[in-house]
């Protein structure tokens, strides 16, 4: 019999941490023949992921050059994408999320006349420019896609609200599934640092920051803020590992560098991420992914950003949007430090993203709409 052709496209890290379990799951699929196409938008943050979970691509794109733009990447990899897909011919194309690798790969796919499949489908903010410019790239991915693998009720709603009812399914985000293989509690770094806090008499606190939109001046008053919260906190140790973009990296070591109880380190292996997330006391930053999964651990997120897609833990109660101006990131960090009670409130595990099954029910999604299997996977309970 036929198997059916799945090839699964992502360039980024976050995109690699959510997409491996997927991979992993339909590879184990009989009927499923599982290809895995890299643009390499990221190069080391995206090998450092693939090493952990043992991921070899069959393809690899090579794309990211230092400083790149937003049009040399779109380009490249549709460009690129488009010999791959001539050549292997899948059935289906699957992408994630919002980068420019997503939007390019679907794009190239559906010159092709390829299915596509979108995980991580109808997240939104409808503001244009904030994320940019992954808001517009997830809503074009909404349109060229057949099959959205929404993670939550509430995206599901927003694509219905486009008029995208059709081959959605309500799956839960596969980076909870990602996290049953990475978290464990007699992990060792080998980052030394990580080995050397003492997580439980001082105040560990995560940082990342390397969204576009923040580039200049938010950044900058994103970094004083934190540079004063552990200046006026002698108990404070700020984790931050630096994002390789240029960019991100001058503005760190311009605020934070040269301080006492301010890391700045290379970014971690996830393996490494997830287990210091799961010891520190707090989360501050704009990245989508640690939106997830600090809350799946218990830990309070300031989100550094204006507005988030991913509201549901800020209805719990366990992620609150900082914005970006000085004042406010510093008032709510130090809130957090000094209010036991406040911290109290929101220092409690949620899990509105996922329930670690969002794999198997994409994988059964596609095997049911391809006609290999009778019934539709039961929609993921929030
Ligand atoms: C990209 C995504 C963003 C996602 C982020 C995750 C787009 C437009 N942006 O943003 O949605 O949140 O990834 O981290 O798709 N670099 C390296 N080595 C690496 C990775 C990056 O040197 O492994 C440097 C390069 O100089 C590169 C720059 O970082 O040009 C920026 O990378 P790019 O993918 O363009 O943007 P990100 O900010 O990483
Ligand atoms: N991450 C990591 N090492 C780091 C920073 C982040 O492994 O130094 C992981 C993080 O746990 C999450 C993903 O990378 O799984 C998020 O990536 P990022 O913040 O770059 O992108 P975003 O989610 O904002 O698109």
């Amino acid at each position: 019999m036929k198997r059916l052709r799945v090839m699964t496209i992502f360039g980024t890290r976050p995109e690699a941490v959510k997409m491996a379990p997927l991979v992993a799951e339909l590879s184990r699929r009989p009927g499923i023949e599982s290809l895995c196409c890299v643009t390499a938008q990221h190069r080391e943050m995206l090998d450092a992921v693939l090493r952990i979970f043992r991921l070899r691509p069959d393809y690899d794109l090579d794309v990211m050059e230092p400083r790149q733009t937003l049009s040399t990447i779109t380009s490249k990899c549709l460009m690129g994408v488009e010999e791959v897909l001539q050549e292997a011919r899948p059935d289906l194309v699957l992408v994630h999320g919002d980068t420019s690798t997503t939007f390019s790969a679907a794009l190239a796919a559906f010159y092709q006349q390829v299915k596509v499949g979108h995980v991580e489908a109808g997240l939104r903010t409808y503001d244009k420019y904030s994320p940019f410019p992954e808001e517009i790239n997830r809503t074009l991915v909404g349109d060229l896609a057949d099959l959205h693998f929404c993670p939550t009720p509430a995206n599901r709603d927003n694509l219905a609200r486009e008029g995208i009812t059709q081959g959605v399914f309500l799956t839960g985000n596969t980076v909870i599934d990602a996290m049953a293989a990475t978290v464990r509690e007699d992990f060792c770094f080998s980052t030394p640092l990580l080995n050397q806090l003492d997580y439980r008499n001082r105040r560990v606190i995560l940082v990342t920051c390397h969204r576009r939109e923040n580039y200049g001046a938010p950044m900058a008053h994103i970094l004083t803020a934190l540079g004063r919260l552990v200046e006026n906190h002698p108990e404070v140790e700020l984790v931050y590992p630096v994002h390789l973009s240029p960019v991100v990296r001058e503005a760190a070591a311009k605020y934070l560098s040269g301080r006492p109880r301010v890391h700045l380190i290379e970014p971690l292996d996830v393996e490494e991420m997830h287990n210091l997330m799961a010891r520190c006391c707090l989360v501050m930053t704009d990245s989508g992914g640690l939106q997830e999964e600090a809350p799946a651990l218990g830990k309070p997120v300031l989100v550094l950003r204006r507005e988030t897609e991913r509201p549901e833990a800020v209805a719990a109660g366990t992620v609150k949007l900082a914005g970006t101006e000085e004042e406010a990131v510093y008032r709510l960090g130090a809130e957090l430090l000094e209010d036991q009670a406040a911290y109290g409130k929101m220092a409690h595990a949620v899990n509105p993203y996922g329930d670690g099954h969002a794999c198997r029910r994409i994988a059964d999604a596609i095997e049911w709409s391809f006609g290999l299997r009778a019934e539709p996977p039961e929609p993921f309970q929030a």
